[in-house]
């Protein structure tokens, strides 16, 4: 299932994003607003979106702010979210194969994104791409390795680098 959100600055790119996807018979659930309210800040945007899409490993999150560079900063915080802010075509596809992202960002203030072509090519992109595992797992790995660590307290993190 798609979980999908937006703060202010994304509430009308939310709702045309949902229409498409009940065009294309995709299940979704809308965790946010669907008003403009000026108080809907990205990071609790980011909470609603995160904890639902770690209820399922199938779902994946589609989190919309102004630029994506906040909603997605607040999302990577969450543990086990690998959060994209991407802004083409390519990003969307390489984020699911070498990433494994489990959240698309997008930045409804974006000139690229006026067009709703281009937000349905990254959309579709992003759902229609699977992860590709392979070297990329032992990447992953380590950003688990990451999230694990207080880095305050000067753990090891036993990098090869
Ligand atoms: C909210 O006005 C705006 O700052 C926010 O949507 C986002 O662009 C932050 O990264």
């Amino acid at each position: 299932m798609v979980i999908i959100g937006s703060d202010h600055a994304g509430v009308d790119l939310k709702k045309e994003i949902i229409n498409y996807l009940k065009k294309s018979h995709i299940d979704y659930m809308d965790v946010t607003n669907f008003e403009d309210q000026d108080g809907d800040d990205y990071p609790d945007v980011a909470y609603n979106i995160c904890t639902n899409v770690l209820k399922d490993s199938n779902n994946i999150g589609i989190a919309i702010c102004g630029t994506g560079i906040g909603i997605s900063i607040a999302c990577n915080k969450v543990k086990g979210i690998r959060a994209a802010n991407c802004s083409n075509v390519q990003m969307a596809e390489l984020a699911k194969k070498h990433n494994n992202a489990n959240v698309l960002c997008l930045g409804a203030r974006l000139e690229f994104f006026q067009r709703f072509d281009n937000v349905k090519s990254v959309v579709n992109a992003f759902v229609n791409t699977f992860y590709e595992k392979g070297r990329h797992e032992r990447r992953l790995v380590k950003i688990r390795k990451l999230e694990e660590m207080n880095i305050e307290d000067g753990k090891e993190y036993g990098s090869c680098i």
